[in-house]
């Protein structure tokens, strides 16, 4: 049976400072860079809009406003309606949940963390949320590094009866995975947790204390990949998983004079020459340019405007207009926007993070 609420708002984070994946975050916040050639954000966004969620709120942090408000805008190219909220410091992640409380309006939501993507959508998990029995729910995966997550226990009913933040020691394996559905009254807990030990105000410590006053939480668990894109790392294998999904009919049709092999997703106005070869699940942007001599992919996103000029780019996400030239290859590297990457040195594979408008020449 499914339960959906009227109207059920969404609330997504897009604040934290990305130190993991800096020098990237320095001019652009992570839930931007793209994965699968699109912002990890937007993959949030869509989840909602596809979960039948289309009034949303996106709390900022302290950068990056500019950057994802002038893509988003009021959310109508992406068929949702879209309301800023400032969390300003970053004081963890209960603390951005309650800057969204006016937006909520009293009424269950949904809350996905901007930097979490996960396969499947959100779908099962909204529509399997029982208000009448249950006070929220938790999408949950088992995980190998417990002590890294917010960890979740359960009672023989599935239902979840405790959750603790990065533990020590790990009462389960179960983690949440950045995705809830949450009733208004998580509210009233956030004002009243103090500081974890970490300085931060944790969400898990009030979904904690609803618990313990006898709330229900189900547990959803989840299948398929999931990822908390938080290093270069996780950009690159987030990437990767992501393009794998591209099936045979998403493939544009190109009008090029070099070699494609495999599934591609591209933009318009893409350039492949006579010479040049794309092996896929590749994700070209539109405007992108593959010269004579360069071979791109497999596993690899070039965004908008970039241009591979000469040599091998596998595995890697190239951001806005950059343009890599190498005599070798370039593998699992992660291009900022507007950098120029020219290599002539030969020997093996360059593994690469670079930031925004960055010159390498080696
Ligand atoms: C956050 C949450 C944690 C959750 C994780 C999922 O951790 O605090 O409960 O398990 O996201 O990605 P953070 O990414 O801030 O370390």
């Amino acid at each position: 049976m499914s339960y959906v609420i009227a109207c059920m708002k969404g609330v997504v984070l897009a604040g934290g400072t990305g130190s993991r994946l800096r020098p990237l975050t320095y001019t652009m916040p992570k839930q931007m860079i793209p994965v699968g050639g699109i912002p990890v954000l937007e993959h949030a966004i869509g989840d909602m809009r596809d979960a039948g969620i289309s009034e949303i709120a996106i709390v900022l942090g302290e950068h990056g406003h500019d950057d994802i408000k002038g893509y988003f805008g009021d959310g109508s190219e992406f068929s949702v309606d879209i309301t800023y909220v400032y969390q300003g410091e970053p004081l963890g992640l209960g603390h951005a949940v309650g800057c969204a409380e006016k937006f909520v309006d009293g009424e269950p939501f949904v809350l996905f963390l901007g930097d979490d993507l996960i396969q499947r959508g959100i779908t099962d998990l909204v529509e399997g949320f029982d208000p009448s029995t249950h006070a929220g729910s938790i999408a949950v995966k088992p995980v190998n590094d417990p002590s890294r997550y917010g960890i979740v226990n359960l009672d023989d009913d599935g239902d979840i009866v405790g959750m603790v933040e990065k533990p020590n020691e790990p009462p389960s394996n179960l983690a949440g995975i950045g995705v809830f559905v949450l009733t208004a009254d998580v509210f009233d807990e956030i004002a009243e947790v103090g500081a974890s030990w970490r300085g931060e105000v944790e969400l898990s410590d009030a979904i904690h204390r609803l618990l313990t006053r006898g709330e229900r939480f189900q547990s959803h668990i989840v299948d398929g990949w999931w990822y908390d894109v938080g290093t270069p790392t996780d950009v690159i294998a987030a990437n990767r998983s992501v393009l794998d999904d591209i099936t045979e009919s998403e493939a544009a049709p190109l009008d090029v004079d070099g070699t494609i092999q495999g599934r591609i997703a591209a933009g318009s106005e893409v350039i492949v020459q006579d010479g040049a070869t794309v092996r896929g699940p590749v994700s070209l942007g539109p405007g992108v340019e593959i010269h004579d001599g360069a071979t791109v992919g497999p596993y690899t996103t070039l965004e908008a405007d970039s241009t591979v000029e000469d040599g091998t780019v596998q595995s890697s996400v190239v951001l806005e207009g950059a343009t890599v030239r190498t005599e070798g290859r370039i593998l699992d590297s992660l291009v900022g926007r507007g950098a120029t990457i020219d290599v002539t040195a030969t020997g093996d594979a360059l593994k690469l993070v670079v930031g925004t408008d960055s010159q390498v020449t080696l």
